[in-house]
């Protein structure tokens, strides 16, 4: 050996200690700091900082309101509040203004044995240094349980966020929600870092807030009969009570039995001032011009012809083309803007269903006066008015991004949501506007989460691709939407938004899809925080299930937990397991096909997602000669609408043929609407029990021999369907029909074999 080897070879043994020794401590720093989201540069320290009721606290003037709120969370953990004494005292927690942090949510957190140092130029960051060290402390502070002393690490961070944005919106019209629930959703809010609420006040099904000026629009619009949407809820109420309609927002009245509620002027004062406490800015959408019937039912005079009714798609809308449809809704703002002093108010502008403006006699002559051409213009020509009136307030007006459509001033803010079309945001970019994204996909938290949704939200980028460097500061960040239609708890809508709004403050905050591993383990911990407070989030997913399985001689069914104090029961009688249902043993032996419900329970009883896990017997499946076997798959392309992937066939339009040697859909299909089906044979190296994982958006089903082996049908959001076959090595037929309804596609098919991970199928395997 040389000595040049040598020394090489120990400079390589030390990096790789190195890395030994990195991959340690970050294990460690995970259990140590907890953190989400996890700060911009954290330096773990040794030792920690041990306080007590002798703790003395010392705080900048500035920083004194930050300071009692540390005290109360601290006398939450403590039984008693802390001395606030004045600087220069040892073994004292000290907020400090240190005018060198310029980022206007910037904090520094320095813990060591002898002290607590948080530092910044602005309270916002010392806020957020206080829910860091939250996160910190042990769980029980969040319970009131009292301890003789709190513990905390010792540690070094420098922390800013990555996007000035970070927001959760809330549809309180389609069900209400009380100001205890919206204060909790702020402490939630505040935990992770997310800095506005925005609240989607109004709506065809209900109007939320006071407005004095109009007193019918609370007295009646915020109450209503029954509607098909609570009767919805209350079908799924039967299997699940998170989907009960709340009794709190229950009256009766005039015999009557009546369901709603708002915030009187007073009450929404308090949860604005509740969350600007916390550092939180609450932006009040009332939506106009659609969306507005509950106002409508009271004050008909705000439509063109008096109408108030759902169009083919939409409510019918107020009317832009009378002047009394200004007067109200600047009289609504002005009240509006006196409740919420927040720089941003939203106007809606979503969903408009213009139609009956075109028959207007008062929008004919507005549109020939003002040289107004089409109907999106006469939109814009109602957004742009009201913009003005908002910036004449000294606010700047959000819209949802429908208001580019008929040209929108530059100085609007535009809300992105419709992930169909998606130029929308680099329309906006290039007109010059500042952009929120909040797409459907994957930001509309009231679609049902899956085990890809935590992962797709931790990932998803605000940049859309098309923008370069210079165009992408336009984009200030993102939201999530919580539209309530189907929500009709508090309980349900801590299952919808937790724990999937983490990732996304993590995404907002930290932005580094890199340390997702670290975050789904930070996670797990955090869980623990909410079960003190009490949050119903929705419990981990059960790893690995399929939908339908198949065996030979026998199955096997063993289910790993996700967190070690869950309980897994089950049952095989079709009913839904509840606290009282047999544990899954390790493993569950199975015998004869059936149909077993499985479902993971807290030890406080609450119940996870239920899992139906279908099991066939079925012998293995011989292989088919194919003479000359030919490559890739024989596929069809038909360019309509679908509603199901079966109408496909008998439609049998084929627009275009084509060899494919892998599932995917071709670059040149441009179609909005559209179907593919792919057939030939599928030839397996080896005997074995195949299982296929269909994940698509919209409908899918994949039939090999000839049953179906996954049935993900309709039309729907991307997700997943798996099943099993039991397959001879050879040949077997194999047919794939996909449907795609407009808005976007997804399609992705996977394969494992005896329970290995799941990959692509190798383009070998595919023949016609
Ligand atoms: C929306 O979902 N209509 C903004």
């Amino acid at each position: 050996m040389n000595r040049y080897y040598f020394k090489n070879l120990t400079s390589k043994l030390a990096i790789i200690l190195l890395i030994i020794n990195a991959i340690n401590v970050s294990a460690q720093d995970v259990a140590r700091y907890p953190l989400i989201p996890y700060p911009t540069k954290l330096t773990p320290g040794t030792g920690s900082f041990l306080i007590t009721s002798k703790t003395n606290i010392t705080a900048a003037r500035q920083f004194k309101r930050e300071a009692e709120l540390l005290n109360q969370l601290l006398s939450g953990g403590l039984g008693t509040k802390l001395a606030v004494s004045k600087a220069g005292e040892s073994r004292s927690i000290n907020f400090v203004y240190d005018a060198a942090i310029s980022q206007p949510e910037g904090y520094k957190l320095t813990i060591i044995p002898k002290s607590v140092t948080i530092a910044a130029k602005y309270p916002a960051g010392i806020f957020h240094a206080i829910e860091t060290i939250r996160q910190l402390l042990p769980v029980s502070v969040e319970e009131g349980i009292a301890h003789k002393q709190l513990t905390l690490p010792a540690v070094s961070i420098e922390d800013y966020p990555a996007y000035e944005w970070r927001g959760m919106h809330l549809d309180v019209s389609r069900h209400f929600f009380s100001v205890s629930y919206l204060k909790k959703f702020i402490d939630r809010l505040a935990l992770y870092k997310m800095n506005k609420l925005h609240l989607h006040l109004t709506d065809d099904q209900g109007w939320r807030i006071e407005i004095k000026k109009y007193p019918l629009l609370t007295e009646q619009g915020a109450w209503r009969t029954f509607n098909n949407q609570d009767s919805a809820c209350m079908k799924r109420a039967a299997d699940n009570p998170d989907f009960s309609i709340d009794k709190e927002h229950i009256i009766q009245r005039d015999g009557k039995t009546l369901y709603g509620g708002f915030y009187t002027q007073e009450e929404m004062k308090g949860v604005v001032a509740y969350a600007a406490a916390r550092h939180i800015d609450i932006i009040p959408e009332i939506d106009m011009p659609g969306h507005m019937m509950a106002a409508i039912n009271s004050y008909p005079f705000l439509t063109c012809n008096g109408e108030n009714k759902f169009g083919e798609l939409f409510s019918k809308p107020i009317c832009p083309c009378n002047e009394t449809t200004f007067e109200f809704a600047e009289n609504v703002f002005n009240e509006i803007m006196d409740i919420f002093p927040s720089k941003y108010i939203h106007i809606g502008g979503d969903e408009v269903d213009r139609s009956d403006w075109g028959k207007s006699d008062a929008c004919k002559a507005l549109m020939q006066r003002e040289g107004i051409k089409d109907l999106p213009a006469l939109q814009s020509y109602f957004i742009n008015r009201m913009e003005k009136f908002f910036n004449s307030k000294g606010r700047k007006m959000i819209g949802w991004d429908e208001v580019i459509e008929g040209g929108v001033t530059k100085s609007a803010i535009v809300m992105y949501w419709r992930t169909w079309v998606p130029d929308a945001p680099v329309k906006a970019v290039k007109n010059g506007n500042t952009v929120i994204m909040a797409p459907g996909e994957p930001l509309y938290f009231d679609n049902q989460p899956d085990q890809y949704t935590i992962y797709k939200v931790y990932h998803f980028n605000p940049i859309p691709k098309a923008l370069n460097q210079q165009e992408a500061k336009a984009i200030i960040g993102a939201q999530a939407e919580i539209w309530t239609e189907m929500i009709p708890s508090e309980k349900r809508a801590d299952y919808m938004y937790m724990p999937r709004m983490t990732a996304l403050a993590e995404n907002l905050w930290t932005n580094k899809p890199d340390k997702y591993e670290s975050y789904t383990k930070r996670l797990v911990t955090q869980f623990a925080r909410m079960d003190a407070m009490k949050i119903n989030y929705r419990l981990p997913d059960l790893p690995g299930l399929l939908n339908n399985y198949v065996f030979t001689e026998e199955g096997k069914l063993s289910i790993g937990k996700p967190l070690p104090s869950l309980t897994i029961r089950y049952t095989t009688d079709g009913s839904v397991p509840d606290a009282q249902s047999p544990e899954l043993p390790a493993p569950l032996t199975i015998k004869t096909s059936q149909q077993i419900k499985v479902a993971p329970f807290t030890a406080a009883g609450t119940r996870g997602d239920i899992y139906t896990l279908n099991y066939k017997q079925q012998q293995m499946l011989g292989p088919v000669k194919i003479a000359p076997p030919q490559p890739g798959l024989m596929c069809s392309y038909y360019k309509a609408y679908f509603k199901e992937t079966g109408l496909m066939r008998i439609a049998n339009k084929i627009d275009s043929t084509f060899i494919s040697d892998k599932i995917a859909v071709p670059a040149s299909v441009k179609a909005p609407s559209f179907g593919i089906t792919y057939n030939g044979y599928i030839d397996v190296p080896s005997d074995g029990i195949y299982s296929f994982y269909l994940n698509c958006d919209d409908g899918g089903v994949l039939r090999i021999g000839n049953d179906v082996t996954v049935n993900n049908d309709g039309n729907h959001s991307a997700q997943e369907r798996s099943g099993q076959i039991a397959l001879k090595m050879g040949a077997h037929p194999f047919a794939l029909d996909f449907i795609e309804g407009g808005g976007g596609f997804t399609l992705k098919l996977m394969y494992s074999v005896n329970g290995s991970e799941p990959k692509e199928i190798p383009a070998g395997w595919l023949k016609h």
